[in-house]
C-alpha cells in the first residue's frame, strides 16, 4: 500500500469527522508510484541509523500539561534560519506512532498568510493532540497523520505563532519568497538536529494559502537538489483546498456562493459581467467591487470555511480573529485560513492553551516567565503581505514534468477556497485523465 493510499484513507476519516461531504482528489502524475518499501530500502536497507541521543534531546517534549499518554516521542523548539538578523522558526515534530524509521517525513504548512500550523494543522486538524474545549488540555486524535508519517509542523514565516525575528524590519519584507527561503534554511538546519531524517523520503503538505507556499518550497528544493550536498528526497506535495491561481480562485468563490444559495442571481450576474479577475486590480471596477462586497457580507453570518456548521458565539473566544474572514478584499487578494467548521470556538481554546506559561515552557517556546504572545493568526502579516505569486500553475507544470507527484483534495463545504476554484485552476493544466471520475464512499455511504 503506498503512502498516498494511506493518506487518502486518513483524510477520508478526518474529513468525515469534520462533516465534509465530498472529496475531490486528483493525482497529477506521469509516473507510476514506486512502492513505499522499495523507496525506503534505498536509504534504510539493513543499516538504518537509530536516532542517537544528544542531537536533539533538548527539544524532546517531556511534560506537556494536559497531554494524553502516548508511545511516540515528540519534539518542539526553535531552529535559527538567519543568524545575522536573528530569525528563528518554531516547529513541533511528532514521530510516527509505530515504526518511525520506516515512514516518510511530511512537512505541514497552514496558510493565512499569517496563520499557525501549530494552532490549526497540529491541534485542530491532523496532529495527534487536539486542543480540548476548555483550553486547559489536549485529547488524542484517532485520525492523526502520524499514524502513517513523521509529521513536522512549522510556524512560518517569522511573526507567525512563536516564530520571530530580532530585526523588526524583517516583518516589513514578508512575502512568498522570504517564506520559501526561510523554510528551506529551516529544513537544512533542522536536519542537523535530526540527522537520521536527512535522507528520508519527504513530502510537503498544506492547505489554503499554503497552496502557494507548498509548491514554491517544492520548487526551491527541486532547484537546489542539483547540488548533491543539498539533496532532499522530495517525492511529492499534498494540498487541501489550496489557493492556486487567483483569477480562478475568485471565480470559484463567487460561483460557489451562487450555487449554494448564498447570493442572488442578480449579484452573481453583476460579477460575471463586471469583474475581470485576471486584471491586476479587479476592484477598480465599482460594480464588481460592490457585488463582491455583497458576497463577503453574506459570509458575516455564515462560517465561510464550513458552510453547514455553526459559528462561534462564545464571547470568550477569538472575537478579533473573526474579522480576518472578510477583511480580505481591497487590501489584498489573499484568502485566509481554510478550516473553521467543526468547532469554530477552538481558535479561542488554542489561544488560551498556547499562552499558558507551563505549556510554553514544555514546548521550549519560552522559559515560562518571559512569555511569548501567541495568536492563531497574525492579522498584520496577512494585511501587509507584499509578495504573492498570482498563480502557482507554472510551478505545478515544472514539478509534474520533473516526476513529482501532486495530490489535491477538497472538502466541498469550504466556501473560501472551494472545490470549484480547484477545478477551474487545475483544468488549465489540461492533463490526461488516467482514471475516470468515481464517487467516493465512506463505510458504504455518503458522509453527511
Ligand atoms: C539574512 O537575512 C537578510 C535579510 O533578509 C539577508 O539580506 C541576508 O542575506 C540573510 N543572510 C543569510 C546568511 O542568508
Ligand atoms: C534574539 O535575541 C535574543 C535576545 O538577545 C537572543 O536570546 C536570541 O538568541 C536571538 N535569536 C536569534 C535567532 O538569534
Ligand atoms: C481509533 O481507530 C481505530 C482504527 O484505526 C479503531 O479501531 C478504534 O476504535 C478508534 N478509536 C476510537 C476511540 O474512535
Ligand atoms: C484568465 O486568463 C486566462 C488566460 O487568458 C484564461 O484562460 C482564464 O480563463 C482567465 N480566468 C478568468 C477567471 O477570467
Amino acid at each position: 500500500m503506498s503512502f498516498h493510499n494511506i493518506m487518502d484513507n486518513i483524510v477520508l476519516k478526518m474529513t468525515s469527522l469534520y462533516t465534509l461531504v465530498l472529496l475531490l482528489f486528483l493525482f497529477l502524475s506521469y509516473r507510476p508510484a514506486l512502492s513505499f518499501s522499495s523507496r525506503h530500502r534505498q536509504y534504510w536497507g539493513g543499516g538504518g541509523r537509530i536516532l542517537s541521543s544528544g542531537e536533539h534531546n533538548g527539544d524532546l517534549v517531556t511534560n506537556l500539561p494536559g497531554q494524553p499518554r502516548v508511545n511516540f516521542q515528540h519534539y518542539a523548539g526553535y531552529v535559527t534560519v538567519n543568524e545575522t538578523n536573528g530569525r528563528a522558526l518554531f516547529y513541533w515534530f511528532y514521530e510516527a506512532i509505530t515504526q518511525p524509521k520506516e515512514k516518510p517525513l511530511v512537512l505541514w504548512l497552514n496558510g493565512g498568510p499569517g496563520c499557525s500550523s501549530v494552532g490549526y494543522g497540529a491541534t485542530q486538524e491532523i496532529g495527534p493532540f487536539l486542543v480540548d474545549t476548555d483550553g486547559q488540555g489536549l485529547k488524542f486524535n484517532n485520525f492523526s497523520w502520524n499514524k502513517e508519517a513523521n509529521m513536522l509542523f512549522l510556524e512560518s514565516p517569522v511573526g507567525v505563532g512563536f516564530s520571530y525575528s530580532n530585526t523588526s524590519s524583517d516583518y516589513d519584507q514578508l512575502g512568498d519568497e522570504l517564506t520559501a527561503n526561510d523554510a528551506y534554511s529551516f529544513l537544512h538546519n533542522w536536519f542537523q538536529k535530526f540527522p537520521s531524517y536527512r535522507g528520508r523520503t519527504f513530502y510537503i503538505a498544506g492547505e489554503s494559502y499554503a497552496g502557494k507556499y507548498v509548491p514554491e518550497l517544492a520548487e526551491l528544493i527541486h532547484d537546489r537538489n542539483k547540488d548533491p550536498s543539498l539533496y532532499i528526497d522530495l517525492k511529492g506535495i499534498l494540498l487541501g483546498n489550496p489557493e492556486t491561481s487567483d483569477a480562478e480562485d475568485w471565480m470559484g468563490l463567487v460561483d460557489y456562493a451562487w450555487s449554494h444559495a448564498v447570493i442572488s442571481d442578480e449579484t452573481h450576474q453583476t460579477i460575471k459581467t463586471s469583474c475581470d479577475f485576471n486584471s491586476t486590480d479587479p476592484w477598480h471596477n465599482e460594480d464588481c467591487s460592490q457585488a463582491v462586497d455583497e458576497v463577503l457580507k453574506q459570509y458575516n453570518e455564515i462560517d465561510i470555511y464550513s458552510l453547514y456548521t455553526s459559528v462561534c458565539f462564545a464571547s470568550t473566544a477569538s472575537s478579533n480573529d473573526q474579522s480576518m474572514q472578510t477583511s480580505t478584499k481591497r487590501s489584498s487578494k489573499m484568502m485566509p485560513r481554510m478550516l473553521g467548521g467543526y468547532d469554530p470556538c477552538l481558535d479561542g481554546y488554542a489561544k488560551a492553551f498556547y499562552n499558558k506559561p507551563d505549556v510554553q515552557k514544555a514546548l521550549h517556546a519560552s522559559d515560562g516567565h518571559n512569555l511569548k504572545k501567541w495568536s492563531i493568526c497574525n492579522d498584520k502579516i496577512f494585511n501587509d503581505w507584499a509578495d504573492s505569486k498570482p498563480s502557482v500553475i507554472p510551478i505545478y507544470k515544472k514539478l509534474i514534468s520533473a516526476g513529482l507527484r501532486i495530490w489535491v483534495y477538497s472538502g466541498d463545504t469550504d466556501g473560501r477556497v472551494p472545490v470549484l476554484s480547484t477545478r477551474y485552476s487545475l483544468s488549465s493544466l489540461a492533463l490526461p485523465i488516467t482514471k475516470s471520475w468515481r464517487p467516493w464512499y465512506h463505510d458504504n455511504e455518503w458522509v453527511v
